[in-house]
C-alpha cells in the first residue's frame, strides 16, 4: 500500500501556496510597519515547557500534545502554539527586562479531531509584545488586528473581548463557578462534567444547550474583577466602536491557562463551526511560571488556514516569464552560459530554463501552457552564428534573430 500523509496534516502544493505567499507577504509588511522583529524558535521543545505554560488541565496538554520520548528518554513535544517557545527563548537569553516586539510564523501541532478549519498540523503567525504592561499595548494590538483585516480585505468579522482580572481574581471566579456548578453536575453535558473537574472555566465555552441553560444563572466574571479592570475594558471597547465590531463577552476565557487580564478572539460567521481565526491576550505571569524573571506580556496568533478562507485574494502583480528553450544537443555548457548572462542582466524576470533537448514544437507548447510571455530559443543554425531567436509568445507576437549582446539589451529593459 502507498504511504499516505498523516490524518489532519495536508500537503500544500504550488497552486495552494500562491495565496499563502500573498498572505505571508502582507503580514510581514504589516509587522515591519509596527516595528516588530521576527523570531524563530524550534518546533520541538521539552514537554515540561508546555505543561507549565499552556497548563496541565487544558485540553491541549491532556489530549492534544504530540509527545514522545527521544533517544535519551526525555519527553519532548511538537509545539502546539508559539508563545511558550518565545518566552522560553527570551528567558534563556536573559532578556526578560528588555522591551521587545516580536513576531513569528510556523507549523503548530495539536492532536484534534480533524474537520473543516481544524487540522493536526496547522500554521500560525503570532505577535508577542514583551515587557509592555496593560495600557497602550492593548490598544496597539487591537489596532494591528483591525489593520490586518483591512489589508486582507476582510470586512465581516467581530472581536470578542473580556478581562480575566488578576490571577487571584481568576482563581476566585473559578472557585465560585465550581461551587455553583457542582450541585448542577447531573444536568451538565457529559463533556462539561469532565471539564468541571479538570478545568471549570472551560465549561463557560460549552456549546451544549443543557449546559448553557444551567450557565444562565452562574456567577458572572465581571463581578470578580476590579473596577479598574472593568473600566479599562470598557474604555478599550468604546475606543474601537467606530472602527470595528468589538463586543465584551464575559464568557470568553480561552483554552490556555497562562492568560490573565485582557483576552480576545476574532471570529467570522463565514468560517462555520471553527469560527475563531485569531486569538490572544495578556499573560503577565508566564515568564515567572517558567522560572524566568517577571516579564509582562501580551500577544495573539492568527490561524493561517482559517484567515486564508476569508482573505479576498489580490492578484499578485504580473512578473514577466521567459522560457529558455535549447534544442541543440551536446552543447550544454556553451548554451547554458546564456542562462547565467540573462539572470545577471535582469533578476526581476522569471527565467524558466526547460533543461531538455526535446523538439522545438513540444517545448513551445510547454511554454504556452506555463503562460510564458517570451521565449529565448537556442537552436542549431542560430547558435552557429552566435544568434538566438527572441520570440514574443503573445497571440500575434513576432520573433527575431538577435546576437547575444542585443538579446541582453532587450532583456535588461523588459
Ligand atoms: P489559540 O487560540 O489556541 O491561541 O490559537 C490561535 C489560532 O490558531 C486560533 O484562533 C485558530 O485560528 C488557530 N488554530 C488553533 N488550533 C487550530 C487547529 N487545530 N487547526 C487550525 N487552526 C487552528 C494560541 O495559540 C496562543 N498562543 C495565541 C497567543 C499569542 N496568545 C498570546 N500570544
Amino acid at each position: 500500500m502507498n504511504i499516505q500523509s498523516l490524518r489532519g496534516m495536508p500537503d500544500l502544493f504550488p497552486e495552494d501556496l500562491k495565496n499563502w505567499h500573498i498572505l505571508e507577504d502582507e503580514l510581514s509588511k504589516l509587522f515591519t510597519s509596527f516595528n516588530c522583529d521576527e523570531i524563530r524558535t524550534p518546533i520541538l521543545e521539552s514537554t515540561d515547557l508546555f505543561s507549565r505554560s499552556v497548563g496541565g488541565s487544558s485540553d491541549i496538554i491532556n489530549k492534544e500534545l504530540y509527545s514522545f520520548l527521544d533517544r535519551n528518554n526525555e519527553s519532548v513535544s511538537l509545539r502546539p502554539e508559539g508563545s511558550s517557545g518565545v518566552v522560553r527563548a527570551i528567558i534563556q537569553k536573559k532578556q526578560e527586562s528588555e522591551r521587545q516586539k516580536l513576531w513569528y510564523q510556523g507549523q503548530m501541532f495539536r492532536y484534534e479531531r480533524p474537520q473543516k478549519g481544524r487540522y493536526r498540523q496547522f500554521h500560525q503567525v503570532g505577535v508577542e509584545y514583551l515587557g509592555y504592561e496593560q495600557g497602550m499595548s492593548e490598544y496597539e494590538l487591537i489596532s494591528m488586528i483591525v489593520n490586518i483585516n483591512q489589508s486582507l480585505g476582510i470586512e465581516k468579522y467581530s472581536i470578542k473581548i473580556n478581562h480575566l482580572g488578576s490571577p487571584e481574581d481568576k482563581q476566585d471566579f473559578c472557585d465560585a463557578l465550581k461551587s455553583f456548578l457542582i450541585p448542577h453536575e447531573e444536568g451538565l453535558h457529559e463533556k462539561d462534567r469532565m471539564r468541571l473537574s479538570t478545568n471549570p472555566l472551560r465549561v463557560l465555552d460549552s456549546k451544549e444547550e443543557s449546559t448553557k441553560e444551567i450557565l444562565r444563572n452562574a456567577p458572572k466574571y465581571e463581578d470578580y474583577i476590579s473596577s479598574e479592570a472593568k473600566s479599562f475594558l470598557g474604555d478599550l471597547v468604546d475606543h474601537y466602536q467606530d472602527r470595528c465590531n468589538i463586543q465584551i463577552d464575559s464568557t470568553l476565557v480561552r483554552g490556555l491557562d497562562y492568560y490573565t487580564g485582557i483576552v480576545f478572539e476574532v471570529i467570522s460567521e463565514d468560517l462555520g463551526a471553527q469560527d475563531a481565526y485569531m486569538g490572544g491576550g495578556r499573560y503577565d505571569n508566564l515568564s515567572v511560571q517558567l522560572g524566568g524573571k517577571p516579564m509582562v506580556a501580551i500577544g495573539f496568533a492568527i490561524g493561517l488556514e482559517r484567515i486564508l478562507e476569508l482573505m479576498t485574494v489580490k492578484a499578485a502583480p504580473h512578473t514577466i516569464k521567459v522560457a529558455l528553450i535549447i534544442t541543440l544537443e551536446h552543447q550544454d555548457e556553451k548554451t547554458y552560459k546564456i542562462a547565467h548572462q540573462l539572470r545577471e542582466a535582469n533578476s526581476e524576470i522569471i527565467l524558466d530554463a526547460f533543461l531538455s533537448n526535446a523538439r522545438l514544437k513540444s517545448q513551445l507548447k510547454r511554454a504556452n501552457k506555463l503562460n510564458c510571455d517570451f521565449a529565448v530559443i537556442i537552436g542549431d543554425e542560430e547558435s552557429n552564428m552566435n544568434q538566438v531567436i527572441w520570440k514574443d509568445l503573445s497571440e500575434h507576437g513576432d520573433q527575431k534573430l538577435l546576437g547575444i549582446e542585443d538579446l541582453l539589451a532587450v532583456y535588461k529593459t523588459l
